[in-house]
């Protein structure tokens, strides 16, 4: 795996630049006009995103581009959290003459709907980040997707809290030898949030750390969100609350700023454990300042690449891991794998966010 991870590192290291050198501020948002053929010998790649206003995604989407430059017309599209939109979205793209479709879902269990308007049109399409459901994928051949082993996050997040409580005994503020936990939830069902959310205590309890449910509620994914839960959770739990679980980044910073805001990590007297997914670049600030515990990078680079590289081959219609270094499991799917992050090895994040 960790081979893999390198080579794919290379890759994106060399297409990067490649990128850079051709074609340095590309702008994907800039569909042709309808009708109008994309630019000369470069296939028209459509892309969707589940809602532009997401922390990771922003990378993931940056990631596509920065691959795209010189290879493809990209034509990008936001579909702001609205599944309706996207199913729009993707009739006008297959209208403009799109070879192939990448796909962010808004809603999972709309994969089907997207696989038919694809096939009558006899155009390929990666799913990425939203795993579809797997009959889905399996009922249609030139579907893939690209993404992670969701449960796999929640058991590195789940390794992270038992290492970092066993070394910190008065972390256990009513030594009951039990963690009070809050549990920001991502989407719900969204595989990714069950996934992370179910892992996550199964690990810790795996591992023989005992742990009491205070709060489980979904954040959305958001930064405000999960800001206004963990505000209300203080009022309610004060101190009794001994750690703060979030199923990304973004909600995780959310939780630290409420934190703040009541006066944490100003003196360490005053600390809160609190773990997020993704590695964004955020968090690892606040991982170097150990205001944060750690997290478990979500690698949008190469999610990203993986992304492109298999649309492109597909619109070009060549097997899509032609020239790849990327393998598909039963499902016809491409696994990035995550990485635990702790301040001892934030560069490997820094890195997969550069
Ligand atoms: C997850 C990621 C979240 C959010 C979500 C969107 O993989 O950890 O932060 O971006 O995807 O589908
Ligand atoms: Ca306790």
């Amino acid at each position: 795996m960790k081979k893999m991870l390198a080579m794919g590192l290379a890759v994106a290291s060399a297409v990067t630049l490649m990128a850079c050198q051709k074609t340095p501020e590309k702008k994907a948002d800039a569909a042709p006009a309808a009708g109008a053929p994309a630019a000369a010998g470069m296939p028209l790649v459509g892309v969707t995103i589940y809602k532009y206003d997401d922390n990771f995604m922003s990378f993931v989407r940056r990631a596509i581009e920065g691959a795209a430059g010189g290879k493809a017309e990209l034509s990008m599209q936001d579909s702001q959290n609205d599944q309706g939109k996207q199913n729009g979205q993707v009739d006008a793209l297959i209208a403009k003459g799109a070879k192939v479709l990448a796909i962010n879902l808004v809603d999972p269990q709309a994969a089907a709907t997207i696989v038919s308007k694809a096939s009558a049109a006899k155009i390929p399409v990666v799913f990425f980040n939203k795993e579809p459901m797997a009959d889905v994928l399996k009922s249609c051949e030139k579907c893939w997707y690209v993404g992670t082993t969701s449960s796999e996050s929640g058991i590195m997040q789940g390794k992270l809290i038992a290492e970092s409580w066993k070394a910190h005994p008065e972390w256990d503020k009513n030594k009951d030898g039990k963690i009070q936990f809050v549990l920001l939830k991502g989407e719900p069902g969204h595989p990714d949030a069950e996934a992370r959310t179910k892992f996550v205590i199964d690990e810790l309890n795996k591992e023989g750390v005992q742990t009491e449910q205070l709060e489980l509620q979904t954040g959305m994914w958001d930064t405000a969100k999960a800001n206004n839960l963990m505000d209300a959770w203080l009022a309610k739990h004060g101190d009794k609350i001994e750690y703060v679980i979030a199923n990304n980044d973004g909600m995780a910073l959310g939780a630290i700023n409420a934190l703040q805001g009541k006066g944490y990590f100003k003196d360490p007297k005053k600390f809160m454990p609190v773990v997020g997914v993704d590695a964004i670049p955020d968090a690892l600030a606040k991982i170097k300042e150990g205001v944060m515990v750690g997290s478990v990078l979500n690698d949008a680079k190469n999610q990203g690449l993986a992304t492109f590289q298999l649309a492109l081959n597909a619109a070009n219609g060549k097997d899509p891991l032609d020239g790849t270094t990327w393998k598909f499991d039963d499902k016809k799917s491409v696994r990035v794998p995550y990485v635990l992050i702790n301040k001892d090895n934030l560069k490997v994040a820094e890195d997969a966010y550069n």
